[in-house]
């Protein structure tokens, strides 16, 4: 089976940060600990109201991380100039609402195809990965293909909400969706992430659906962060990843 890729995202490091409008603690540096501990990648939300990560934050993390950097970012005008001048290796295009406290759904392909178009187009043709984070539904799975995308990201979120209920019919129906949606997705040529939501509890069933090659993960990350330290809690969901992954493959 393929080796599962972890992206970090290192948004709420900069939630912190900004609670106080210094300089600590430092995005970057959580980039090059995450790095240190085994991550295969950064991602951060460059989003519209700037809220955690800044624009100087992603000029540092373009200039100096080494691992290959994910910039998630709304299909806006604004956003797509960021992103051309950077070029970084990967965008995610997310949707995004002003009052959402965060990425609430995936991405809906199938109603907005028109507006998406030119933006996978542009950053296509920019030498850009171009993500969309969509709903595991074959319609928006149908959709990213025919736009052209090179990946789809699989929201977890309704998945891993139903894993802190408890209420196991909701994580079968959600797993069960993920998992179709993951082999449909690989079926039509897609490359296929996953992430929103996820912790130690709850990464295992997803880490362990073949077709998925990389996991975002950042939020529970940055908070177990604050008993384990950064770089414990990234070696131990790299260890849960791959130990599902080697279970899947037995
Ligand atoms: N993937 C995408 C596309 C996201 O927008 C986010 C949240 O910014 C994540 C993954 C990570 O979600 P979480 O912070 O809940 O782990």
């Amino acid at each position: 089976m393929t080796r599962l890729r972890l992206g970090v995202n290192i948004d709420h490091v900069a939630t912190i940060r900004n609670a106080r409008g210094g300089a600590h603690p430092d995005p970057v540096r959580a980039a090059q600990a995450a790095a240190e501990a085994g991550a295969d990648g950064i991602t951060a939300h460059l989003r519209e109201d700037r809220r955690h990560i800044s624009d100087g934050d992603i000029d540092r993390l373009a200039a100096e991380i080494s691992l290959p950097l994910n910039l998630e970012m709304a299909a806006t005008d604004e956003m797509l100039a960021i992103a051309l001048r950077h070029r970084p290796h990967a965008v995610c295009i997310v949707p995004e609402k002003r009052e959402e406290r965060t990425t609430e759904g995936g991405l809906d392909v199938a109603a907005q195809h028109r507006h998406i178009a030119p933006f996978v187009e542009q950053l296509s043709a920019a030498g850009c990965r171009v993500s969309l984070f969509i709903e595991p539904d074959p319609v928006q799975i149908a959709v990213a293909e025919a736009l052209g995308a090179a990946v789809v990201e699989l929201h977890t979120g309704a998945y891993a909400e139903a894993c802190v209920t408890g209420d196991e019919n909701a994580v079968e129906h959600h797993l069960r969706r993920l998992r179709d949606s993951a082999a449909e997705g690989a079926r039509r040529g897609l490359e296929i992430h996953a992430g929103h939501g996820l912790s130690y509890d709850s990464v295992k069933p997803v880490a362990a659906i073949a077709e998925i090659i990389e996991l975002n993960i950042g939020h529970f990350l940055v908070g177990e962060a604050i008993f384990s330290g950064l770089h414990a809690a990234v070696t131990r969901m790299r260890a849960l990843m791959d130990e599902a992954r080697s279970e899947a493959a037995a």
